[in-house]
C-alpha cells in the first residue's frame, strides 16, 4: 500500500522515538547468531532515518543500548559495541553530508573508551547540521536519568542555589540528558512486545504509542509512513474532551 500518499505532511511528528527490538529473534529465525540480527538492524536504521527525513522530522531517537542490556553474554555486548564504532565510522560522512546531527544520551561515560571517542567525533563533525537530529540512547535508562536529576536538584536545593518554589514539570525536564530535545510525540516499538523498557518514561507522557510485530531487521520505509498513518488517526486530546480541540 503507498501509505506516503495518505500522510497528512503538515501534521507529521516532530519526534518519533523508536524501541528496536528483535534483532535476536529475526536471526535465529535464519539460524544464525544474534549479533547477525544486530548488523542487518543497522540497515533498518539506515532506512528509518532516510523516512525520517522524507516526513521533514525533526528528531529520531532511537533506543539502541540500554543499561540493562549489560546482562547480555559478553560475546554480544563486546559485539554491539564493535558494531556501534564500525557503524558510526562508516556512516559519519553521509550523515554529516545530509544534514543529520548526532546526538547521544545515556551514561555516556560508561561506555568503552573506543566508543565514546568515536561518538564524540561524530558528534563534533556534524553539530551543524539541521536538517533532522538522530538521538541515539546509550547505555540508557530512564530510572537513571531521573534518579541522576533528582541528586542534582536536591544538591542545588541543599546548597540554596536552586529555590524549592521554583521546581516544576519545565525544571525538572532541564535536568534530564534530553534537555535540547522536544518530548516525542510517537512511540514505536517493533517485534509484538508491549513495553516501554526503561525508555524515555518522563518525556513519554502525551505520546501516543505504536506497536507493530514487525522485527526490527524488517523494518523499512513503509513500517514508518504506517506508524506516521496510525498516528494521524489518534485524536490527541492532552487531557482534554474532543470538543474542547479545534
Ligand atoms: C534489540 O533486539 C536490539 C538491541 C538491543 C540493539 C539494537 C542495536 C542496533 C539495531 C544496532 C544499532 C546501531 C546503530 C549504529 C544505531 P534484541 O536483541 O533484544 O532482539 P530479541 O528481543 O529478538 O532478542
Amino acid at each position: 500500500m503507498d501509505y506516503l500518499s495518505k500522510i497528512d505532511l503538515t501534521r507529521t511528528p516532530e519526534h518519533i522515538a523508536i524501541i528496536m527490538d528483535g534483532n535476536g529473534r529475526w536471526a535465529k529465525k535464519q539460524g544464525h547468531m544474534r549479533l547477525y540480527g544486530h548488523n542487518f538492524g543497522v540497515e533498518s536504521v539506515r532506512e528509518t532515518l532516510k523516512a525520517a527525513k522524507e516526513l521533514k522530522v525533526k528528531y529520531l531517537t532511537l533506543y539502541a543500548f540500554s543499561t540493562e542490556n549489560w546482562n547480555r553474554p559478553k560475546e554480544e555486548v563486546d559485539g554491539l559495541m564493535d558494531l556501534l564504532v564500525k557503524s558510526l565510522a562508516n556512516e559519519v560522512k553521509e550523515l554529516s553530508d545530509s544534514g543529520v546531527r548526532l546526538l547521544a544520551i545515556g551514561d555516556i561515560a560508561g561506555l568503552p573508551d573506543a566508543c565514546q571517542n568515536e561518538l564524540q567525533e561524530s558528534i563534533d563533525l556534524t553539530k551543524d547540521n539541521s536538517e533532522i537530529t538522530m538521538v541515539l540512547a546509550l547505555n540508557y535508562s530512564s530510572r537513571w536519568e531521573i534518579v541522576n536529576a533528582v541528586k542534582r536538584i536536591a544538591s542545588e536545593a541543599k546548597n540554596e542555589t536552586l529555590d524549592v518554589n521554583a521546581i516544576d514539570a519545565t525544571l525538572f525536564s532541564s535536568y534530564l540528558t534530553t534537555n535540547q530535545i522536544p518530548d516525542p510525540e510517537l512511540l514505536i516499538r517493533t517485534s509484538g512486545e508491549y513495553r516501554i523498557s526503561n525508555f524515555l518514561l518522563w518525556q513519554v507522557a502525551y505520546a501516543e504509542f505504536h506497536f507493530t510485530e514487525v522485527l526490527w531487521p524488517d523494518f523499512k520505509r513503509e513500517d514508518l509512513f504506517k506508524a506516521v498513518l496510525d498516528y494521524q488517526s489518534r485524536e490527541r486530546r492532552f487531557g482534554m474532551v474532543s470538543e474542547q480541540l479545534t
